[in-house]
């Protein structure tokens, strides 16, 4: 029996993808209980309503009879988040679990990452002695605002949690094709040799979305694309793609080659403002809760280095921006061509061979080759050999149930460690601090 205790239990990320996912898992023969915990005043009934709307809009075709098993399984405490609440949680679970054992607890912080709200949390857990060495906590980006907010939320985490306790979400990890990239790149010994400055041109890594920040307004005016896509998803699909192999697939082998990476990485050439682009889209201004006067922007993009023997000199550009033609996020690795080919004498110019993983939405990966030779004209003709992944059900697990069910059985392969983000803000901070005098001039309105 898992036992999820989860705070922000009536907020957007809860219903839209927390409820969902559980309701998979549970579907999947999980045994598991969850119990909400928010300051919205909500009785039992109320509750069970919500996370049968939550499931309802996202699986139409899921059974009444099964969500009516599940909500069964579901309960609620209402309270700020101070220590006489968490003490009212406490009784609710003594009672819960008179008759059925609670077994693990897992704590699950769909909060706004502020680190006073977390202290409180975490100290009305301690105070009512809700932790012991069995349970774990998992929370989601924003991992702070800035290195220093990243430290001050991870020193608190640290003084009632062991860092194998703590499960940082990014769930750019939990899709199937990031974990399949694991696969692709150990699986297969064929890439290793050339996975290389050597071999390798430049790699690209963008992440772009259709929709503009929705009614985020006031979230994203701090943030902005840089903090909000760049630190974190797209640092870590960086890592996954170049990172060396780990010893093993334990969670801290991962995270170590993670590490090296992250150490190593820099702006392309070791500095510069000309490796960084930013924009905004137009209307941006009128959306919610924005400045009319913002600077922030809505795309970004930053040509960066690995600072080591395999990787020096070969540009990684990663990029994302919303209101983009496509929805799209891809890695594409470009290969050099070669010094002489066989064409030359012809004057016919070779396709450079390129390795591309399409990581959404078509989940699918294509090597372009130069093939279709013709025999008379002796030419040939780029081709791409693709390979899709849309049938294969269990790569296309929703990303939070793949989460769910990692944090439940405790593995931390796809979560994050301090280190690594400590690292990744450590970048992104001087990336930032680069920017800040000249925001107006180099920012592109598109
Ligand atoms: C979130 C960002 O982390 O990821 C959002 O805060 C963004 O701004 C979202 O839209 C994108 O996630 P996905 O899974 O829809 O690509």
């Amino acid at each position: 029996m898992h036992t999820l205790i989860l705070f922000g239990a009536s907020g957007d990320l809860a219903k839209e993808k927390l409820y969902p996912a559980l309701f998979d898992l549970f579907q999947a023969g999980e045994k598991l209980r969850c119990i909400g915990f928010a300051r919205t005043p909500l009785d039992e009934k109320a509750f069970r309503t919500l996370i049968h709307n939550a499931i309802r809009g996202q699986k139409k075709n899921a059974a009444a009879d099964d969500v009516e098993k599940f909500l069964k399984h579901c309960s609620y405490v209402s309270g700020a988040y101070d220590q006489a609440s968490i003490a009212h949680l406490k009784k609710h679970l003594t009672q819960l679990t008179a008759t059925e054992h609670a077994g693990r607890l897992s704590f699950y912080l769909a909060t706004p990452m502020d680190h006073t709200l977390i202290r409180n949390i975490v100290g009305g857990l301690m105070k009512n002695d809700l932790i012991d060495s069995e349970c774990a906590i998992a929370l989601e980006k924003p991992f702070g605002f800035d290195g220093p907010s990243a430290q001050k939320i991870n020193r608190v985490l640290a003084r009632s949690f062991n860092e194998e306790q703590i499960y940082r979400l990014d769930h750019y990890l939990a899709k199937g094709m990031v974990q399949d990239l694991l696969a692709l790149r150990f699986a297969n010994p064929i890439f290793e040799p050339v996975w290389n400055a050597r071999h390798i041109e430049r790699i690209d890594i963008a992440i772009n979305e259709t929709a503009g920040i929705r009614k985020r307004g006031q979230y994203y005016e701090q943030s902005g694309a840089i903090r909000d896509m760049l630190q974190n998803h797209a640092l870590q699909l960086l890592a996954f793609t170049a990172m060396d192999q780990p010893e093993s697939l334990q969670a801290a082998s991962i995270h170590q080659e993670k590490i090296q990476v992250f150490r190593r990485l820099r702006l392309f050439g070791g500095q510069g403002i000309e490796n960084i682009r930013i924009g905004q889209y137009r209307g941006y201004h009128e959306e919610a809760f924005v400045d009319p006067q913002s600077l922030t922007e809505t795309s970004a993009a930053l040509c960066l280095e690995i600072d080591t023997p395999r990787w020096r000199g070969v540009p990684i550009t990663v990029a994302s921006g919303k209101k983009m033609g496509s929805r799209s996020t891809d890695i594409t690795i470009l290969f050099r061509k070669k010094e002489y080919s066989l064409w030359d004498e012809m004057n016919h110019q070779l396709a450079q061979n390129s390795f591309h993983i399409n990581i959404q939405p078509d989940n699918d990966i294509r090597l372009r080759l130069n093939s279709e030779f013709d025999s008379q004209k002796k030419s040939v003709h780029p081709t791409d050999l693709r390979f899709g992944f849309l049938d294969n059900a269990r790569l296309f697990k929703d990303p939070y149930e793949n989460a769910l069910h990692d944090f439940f059985h405790r593995d931390q392969g796809i979560f994050l460690n301090a280190k690594e983000i400590a690292l990744s803000w450590k970048l992104i901070d001087s990336v930032l601090r680069l920017i800040a005098p000249v925001r107006e001039k180099i920012l592109q309105i598109y």
